[in-house]
C-alpha cells in the first residue's frame, strides 16, 4: 500500500528493501518528546495567525498530550511503514482527532521539523553533559582540596621530574574540563536558532510567525536562511567535536588511574565498587572502568568523523543523507554519559596512598632543579653554570648510589667551592613544594587556594 502521507502521487508501496533502508523509526523514536514539543509550538502559532481555529488547536494539543502518554507507557505502536517519528506521531494524531490532525502540517515540512527536533535534542544533551562535567569538576576539586599538600612525583616523559602535590595534579584536570564545558556552552549558543518555519527549503506562502515558535521552543531567534536551516548540521558536529575533546581528556585521566593503580606504582587504590577480578588469577583487581573510559574516546571520535564525512560534499538543501546524523549523536551521548558517571565514581572512590607517593616524590634526584635554583639564588651562578654543576653532582651521587642530600659538603665543594651547608635545606621534597609559589605553581598554599576558588565557582554554577 502507498504511504498514506503521500498516497496521492503513489499507486504502490515501496519494495521491502526500500522500506528497510528508508525507515529511521528504529532510532529516531528517541526524538518523540522534541517532536511533540515542536508540534505544540507550531500548532499554537498556526492558531495565533488564524490558520487553525482555537478549537482545532485545542484538539491538536490534547491529542498530542495523549500520544505522549501512549508513548511514555509503551502503548504506542511504532510503524516502519510510516518511516520516522514525525509521520508516526502525525498519522496517529489524525487517527485520533481526524480533520484537525491533518491540518497540523500546514506551513511545515519534515525538513524543518526534523532539524528543529534534533536541535532541541542536542540542546538537552549539551545541558545534561554540562551538568555531569560540572559534577566531575566538583569531585576533582574536592579531592584536590583534601590533597592540596600531599606530595607526589611530578612527571615529564613519564620520568620522575619534580615533586608536585596530588591536589595540583587533580586540578589540572579541572582546568581541562572547564575548557570542555566552555566549548559545549559555545556550541549551545550557536545552536540556539530555530529552523521551524523554513518549510521544505524555500520558506512558505503562509503568514507564519517564526519568532513566536522560536521563543516558544526556547530558541533565541529563527535561523536567517531557510536553505541553511534545513540542511545545517553544524550544531551536531560542534557537539560531537566538543565531546571528542572531552573524551580525550577523560582518556588521559583514565590512563593515569590505570597507571596509578598498577602495583609497581601503587599511588592509589580503587575499591571493590570500581574494579573487577580475574577468572583465573585469584589475586587480581583490575581497573576495568578506567580502561573502558580510556577506550570510549575511539568510539566518540569515530562518531564525530562519521558524521563529518556524511556532511562532506552535500549540496543544498535537505538531502536524506542527513537522516544519518542521529545514530552517531545518540551513540556518542550514551558513551559520554556513562564515561562521565564512571569517572566521577572513580574519583570519589579512590584512596590515595600518600606515603607511597611521598616516598617516590623524592627519588630519582627529583630536587636537582632546586639545587640548581639555589646555586642561582645564593652564590649567584648563572643558571646554565648552575645546571652544569648540578649535573655533575647528580652524576657523583648516582655513581655512589645515594641521593643528592647524602653527599657530604666536602664532596659538593669539590665540584663548586661556593656551596655551603645551607644548600641541604632546599633538597627536601617539602622545601621544593613550598618554594613553587609562582602563579599556577604547585606550592600547597597555591593549590589550597585554587581548589577552594574552584569549589566556590562550581557552587555558584549550580545555582
Ligand atoms: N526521517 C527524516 C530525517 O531524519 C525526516 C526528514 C525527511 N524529509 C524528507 N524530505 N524525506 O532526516
Amino acid at each position: 500500500l502507498a504511504n498514506p502521507q503521500w498516497g496521492g502521487r503513489f499507486a504502490a508501496g515501496p519494495a521491502a528493501i526500500m522500506a528497510d533502508i528508508n525507515a529511521s523509526i528504529g532510532f529516531d523514536k528517541r526524538l518523540w518528546r522534541q517532536d511533540i514539543r515542536g508540534s505544540l509550538a507550531h500548532a499554537a502559532m498556526l492558531a495565533r495567525v488564524g490558520l487553525l481555529t482555537a478549537e482545532e488547536e485545542t484538539q491538536i494539543r490534547e491529542g498530542l498530550h495523549q500520544i505522549a502518554v501512549e508513548i511514555e507507557t509503551g502503548k504506542f505502536e511504532f510503524s516502519t511503514e510510516l518511516e520516522d517519528i514525525h509521520m508516526n506521531i502525525e498519522a496517529r494524531l489524525s487517527e485520533r482527532i481526524g480533520e484537525a490532525g491533518k491540518r497540523l502540517h500546514t506551513a511545515r515540512s519534515r525538513n524543518d521539523q526534523v532539524a528543529t527536533d534534533f536541535r532541541l535534542w542536542v540542546r538537552d544533551a549539551i545541558d545534561g553533559t554540562v551538568a555531569q562535567v560540572t559534577a566531575l569538576m566538583n569531585s576533582l576539586a574536592t579531592r584536590a582540596l583534601e590533597h592540596a599538600a600531599s606530595p607526589m612525583p611530578g612527571f615529564t616523559h613519564l620520568q620522575v621530574a619534580q615533586p608536585v602535590t596530588f591536589g595540583h595534579h587533580l586540578l589540572a584536570y579541572v582546568e581541562m574540563l572547564s575548557r570542555d564545558r566552555g566549548r559545549l556552552l559555545d556550541a549551545r549558543a550557536r545552536l540556539n536558532e530555530s529552523p521551524l518555519g523554513s518549510a521544505a527549503l524555500a520558506g512558505t506562502s503562509f503568514p507564519i510567525d517564526r519568532r513566536f515558535t522560536a521563543h516558544a521552543l526556547g530558541f533565541d531567534r529563527p535561523c536567517a536562511n531557510s536553505l541553511d536551516a534545513v540542511s545545517d548540521r553544524d550544531f551536531a558536529l560542534e557537539y560531537l567535536s566538543a565531546l571528542s575533546l572531552l573524551a580525550m581528556h577523560l582518556s588521559r585521566l583514565a590512563e593515569e588511574i590505570v597507571i596509578w593503580c598498577s602495583s609497581p606504582f601503587s599511588f592509589i587504590s580503587l575499591s571493590d565498587a570500581f574494579t573487577s577480578g580475574s577468572s583465573i588469577m585469584p589475586q587480581k583487581r583490575n581497573p576495568d572502568a578506567a580502561e573502558l573510559v580510556r577506550a570510549k574516546v575511539g568510539r566518540i571520535t569515530g562518531d564525530f568523523m562519521g558524521l563529518l564525512m556524511v556532511m562532506k560534499g552535500l549540496p543544498l538543501a535537505y538531502a536524506k543523507d542527513t537522516q544519518e546524523d542521529k545514530e552517531p549523536v545518540f551513540d556518542a551521548t550514551e558513551a559520554m554519559t556513562l564515561s562521565l558517571a564512571a569517572m566521577d565514581g572513580m574519583i570519589q572512590d579512590m584512596t590515595a596512598n600518600n606515603s607511597r607517593m611521598r616516598a617516590l616524590a623524592g627519588t630519582a634526584f627529583a630536587t636537582a632543579t632546586d639545587l640548581a635554583d639555589w646555586l642561582v639564588h645564593v652564590p649567584r651562578l648563572p643558571f646554565r653554570t648552575a645546571h652544569h654543576v648540578t649535573g655533575r653532582l647528580v652524576g657523583m651521587a648516582e655513581a655512589k648510589g645515594c641521593d643528592l642530600a647524602d653527599l657530604s659538603l666536602e664532596e659538593m665543594q669539590s665540584v663548586e667551592p661556593k656551596i655551603d651547608s645551607s644548600v641541604f635545606a632546599v633538597l627536601t621534597v617539602e622545601a621544593s613544594l613550598a618554594s613553587r609559589t609562582s602563579e599556577g605553581g604547585t606550592a600547597p598554599e597555591n593549590v589550597h587556594r585554587c581548589a577552594q576558588a574552584w569549589l566556590e565557582r562550581l557552587d555558584n554554577a549550580h545555582e
